[in-house]
């Protein structure tokens, strides 16, 4: 397998990120929610992976405001986790992220997600707080990380 991780366009990738996000959130974001967040180029940014120079296996899209970085979500289909994908998207973001000289890079996960959570942690991520009953369906806490990349400078 030949993974490759590249800007998102939304024009290509609009029906697999729809089809991500349904596969993988409790209350994923539709069609129109990723359109209207992706389409705002100069505020709103992500990244895919594909596979064999086609098929798209997960993406990751974040928001950068005033040098930091708000990871808003990250997904990798069902059928092809556990084989690195997401440390791979989360590499390539942080290059990209560090050589723009972006200070953080800030996000928030559901308490139980304990898949995302070692992702993270094993990442560099750090817990900096709590957010008490921030998700709905279920009602859950959410943990903020966040990774400093200022010693990357
Ligand atoms: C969380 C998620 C993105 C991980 O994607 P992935 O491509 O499977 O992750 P990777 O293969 O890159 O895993 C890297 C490390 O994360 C940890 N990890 C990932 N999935 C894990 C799991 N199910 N259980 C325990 N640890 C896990 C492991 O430490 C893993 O390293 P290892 O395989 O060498 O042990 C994926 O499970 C997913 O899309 N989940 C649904 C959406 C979601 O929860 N997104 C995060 C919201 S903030």
């Amino acid at each position: 397998m030949v993974a490759n991780v590249e800007r998102a366009s939304l024009r290509r990738d609009i029906d697999g990120l729809v089809e991500l996000e349904t596969l993988s959130f409790q209350r994923p974001w539709s069609r129109q929610m990723l359109i209207d967040e992706l389409s705002k180029v100069s505020v709103s940014e992500a990244f895919v992976v594909r596979i064999n120079q086609d098929s798209l296996v997960g993406y990751c899209s974040w928001r950068l405001i005033e040098g930091e970085l708000y990871l808003n979500n990250l997904a990798i289909h069902p059928e092809h986790r556990r084989q690195g994908l997401a440390r791979l998207l989360l590499m390539h973001l942080t290059q990209d992220a560090t050589s723009r000289g972006v200070r953080s890079i800030m996000l928030e996960v559901r308490s139980s997600n304990a898949a995302a959570l070692k992702l993270y942690w094993r990442m560099g991520f750090k817990r900096v707080g709590m957010r008490p009953d921030y998700y709905t369906n279920p009602v859950e806490d959410a943990v903020l990380l966040s990774k400093s990349l200022a010693q990357n400078c």
